[in-house]
């Protein structure tokens, strides 16, 4: 029987220099998806999937976030006294729910490993999921999200999980790859993992897309991995060991992922989810074609 992931780690602490100056204030998990920032996404997708706890991993400037995830006494009494109820309603049912959240810093942005680390002592000796706030994603046929899908895959192969989706060959050199093993059709034996391999040496064009399942051991080994590619501790560079002496298996995410710290894939993702609006489609679509057409 699988140890069940309870806890998840959202890392939040980077500076988001693809994104400026749009991100010198603002974290850029706060920037809005229609109406809801790219987090609330993010967390929305945990919850469904069963989550209880979350970790922010936060940094400078990011107090925002914090007070997102919190009561805000002067506009919810403003609501109630002018009879928005709706509005109240849907503020309230978006909060976790008190303590299922913990806060804590990254001092100096480090690389993905570093923040992962980060959350230790939180997690404590349990499997948990990891996010990446940035990436939000959108159900595909099965109406289940990549995280409720990694859990399914958990469900069967217990150990480590990894998120991934195609991209073409001559993309692979900005991501961290993986290399492919015994095939099971949505899911496989992951038998190597490369962090922005060289262009043209890449083992697959299957990308590590922003979701994991990870046993706790990974702290020990995060804790004194060297900086890696860009400088920074990579947290694949961490699985890499941790994969000598456990299983890892990568999930083909049905659905698809939006790059939100990208200005292309954040001006995508706001098309694609209000498209999916049943309130916003309509006029969306009309605007788009006087656009294009
Ligand atoms: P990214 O590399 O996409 O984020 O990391 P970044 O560094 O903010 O972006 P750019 O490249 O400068 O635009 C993926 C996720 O990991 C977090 C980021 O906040 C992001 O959500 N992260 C990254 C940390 O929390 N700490 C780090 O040291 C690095």
């Amino acid at each position: 029987m699988n140890k069940p992931i309870r806890k998840a780690v959202l890392p939040v602490a980077g500076l988001g220099t693809r994104f400026l100056p749009a991100t010198k204030a603002v974290p850029k998990e706060m920037l809005t998806i229609v109406d809801r920032p790219v987090l609330q996404h993010v967390v929305d997708e945990a919850r469904e999937a069963g989550i209880e706890h979350f970790v922010f991993v936060t940094g400078r400037n990011k107090a925002v976030i914090e007070d997102h995830f919190d009561m805000s006494y002067e506009l919810e009494d403003t609501l109630t006294r002018r009879g928005k109820r709706k509005e109240y309603e849907a503020l309230m049912a978006d909060l976790p729910a008190a303590g299922a959240m913990s806060f804590t810093r990254q001092q100096a942005p480090l690389g993905l490993g570093h923040a992962v680390w980060c959350a230790r002592e939180i997690i404590g000796d349990e499997p948990f999921a990891v996010l990446l706030p940035d990436m939000i994603t959108m159900a595909g046929r099965s109406n289940n999200r990549c995280l409720a899908q990694c859990l399914e895959a958990y469900d069967r192969h217990g150990g480590n999980i990894i998120a991934v989706e195609e991209v073409l060959p001559e993309e692979t050199h900005q991501y961290g790859i993986v290399a492919v093993g015994a095939d099971h059709g949505s899911s496989f034996e992951i038998t190597g993992m490369v962090e922005k391999p060289k262009q043209g040496t890449a083992p697959s064009n299957l990308i590590i897309s922003g979701r994991y399942i990870l046993q706790p051991e990974i702290f020990g080994i995060l804790e004194r991995v060297e900086k890696g590619a860009g400088g920074e501790i990579q947290l694949t560079d961490g699985m890499v060991q941790l994969s000598k002496s456990q299983a890892f298996h990568g999930v083909r995410f049905d659905g698809r992922t939006y790059d939100c710290g990208s200005k292309l894939g954040f001006l995508t993702a706001n098309i694609a989810f209000a498209l999916d609006r049943p309130d916003l489609a309509p006029a969306l679509r009309a605007e788009i074609e006087k656009l294009v057409g």
